[in-house]
């Protein structure tokens, strides 16, 4: 069966090390990301979105996902990505998901608290686990000041209350991270302070990394060249997910990495061949392509290789 997160972040924890939680739509996404963490053998997150849901329908990504655990044999957690509402939380959990996240972050801290509380509940009597998110997350200038930092970024004390509070397995937080492919305008920039406080906080919990693409240059190159227009994208480098890999960190969110490596793919291949019609033409390649990418950030980036 599909499992939970409760012992991969333990082990997450104490290696050193964090477990990747790849966005899934479809089915060469889905096989990709298995097949690389097989050949790693490695533990891994499949997180499906709001969106995601919306695109392929529920039933699909499950039996998706329990079709991988079947041919994989692989120890994977099936998560809610970016959950909005107790509602949506509530028919993950109800449909099968080992793992919900509840995003409260843009409310103020008490609504959050207390709706984070209400998922956390539900999701515990059903024998699921939750991931909370505190802060607000947005990429910065490297010169960005204290208090414009302090307004945006998580609050270590903060962080801590809502953990104590709320009964969360996982948090997320902002340390300047963002979703999508332009994070960064200068040079990129986390705040290793803060996690390393909020580490010293909440000692042996699992913190969460949002927006954690590092946005691969060999692949916006390859957009770019096969008719693509994505100028100036840039992610998070490898030594920085390296590094909060060793620290708090337990699972690293990757999507845009995905989305990247399949169009960059695809792009190519239907320019080199115009006369190609066949998708498994292109979504072979394209699924080829989300393997290997998926397979350098095990082994060469998250460190989860080996570690079933
Ligand atoms: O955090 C957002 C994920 O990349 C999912 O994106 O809402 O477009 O499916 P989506
Ligand atoms: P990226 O856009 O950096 O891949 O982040 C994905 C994410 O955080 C999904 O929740
Ligand atoms: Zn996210
Ligand atoms: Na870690």
């Amino acid at each position: 069966p599909l499992v939970s997160t409760t012992e991969m972040f333990k082990k997450a924890y104490e290696g050193g090390y964090a477990i990747g939680a790849f966005n899934v739509n479809n089915m060469e996404i889905v096989q990709g990301i298995v097949d690389a963490a097989k050949e790693e053998q490695s533990p891994l997150i499949l997180q499906v979105s709001a969106g995601a849901r919306k695109y392929a329908k529920h039933i699909y990504l499950v039996k998706l996902v329990e079709a991988a655990l079947e041919d994989t044999g692989l120890p994977i957690a099936l998560h809610l990505d970016h959950g909005e509402d107790f509602e949506i939380c509530k028919s993950c959990i109800d449909g099968g998901f080992t793992s919900v996240m509840i995003d409260g972050s843009k409310h103020d801290f008490e609504t959050n608290v207390a709706l984070t509380k209400q998922v956390v509940e539900y999701a515990h009597a059903h024998g699921v686990v939750v991931e909370g998110e505190l802060g607000r997350l947005a990429g910065v200038e490297d010169d960005v000041n204290v208090s414009e930092k302090d307004a945006l970024f998580t609050d270590p004390d903060q962080a801590a209350e809502f953990v104590e509070r709320t009964g969360v397995d996982s948090l997320a937080i902002a340390i300047g991270t963002s979703h999508g492919a332009y994070k960064f305008k200068g040079t990129p920039y986390l705040d290793f302070e803060r996690l390393e406080k909020v580490g010293k906080l909440l000692p042996n919990f699992p913190i969460v990394l949002h927006g954690a693409s590092t946005v691969l240059p060999e692949f916006v190159e390859k957009c770019n060249q096969y008719g693509g227009n994505i100028p100036g994208a840039q992610g998070v480098p490898e030594d920085m997910l390296r590094k909060a890999a060793g620290m708090s960190v337990c699972k690293i969110n990757i999507d845009t990495d995905l989305r990247l490596a399949m169009t960059a793919s695809i792009r190519e291949c239907l320019t080199q061949n115009p006369s190609e019609f066949d998708p498994r033409k292109y979504l072979g390649p394209a699924r080829d392509a989300i393997k290997g990418m998926v397979q350098h950030k095990i082994k060469n980036v998250l460190g989860s290789s080996g570690k079933l």
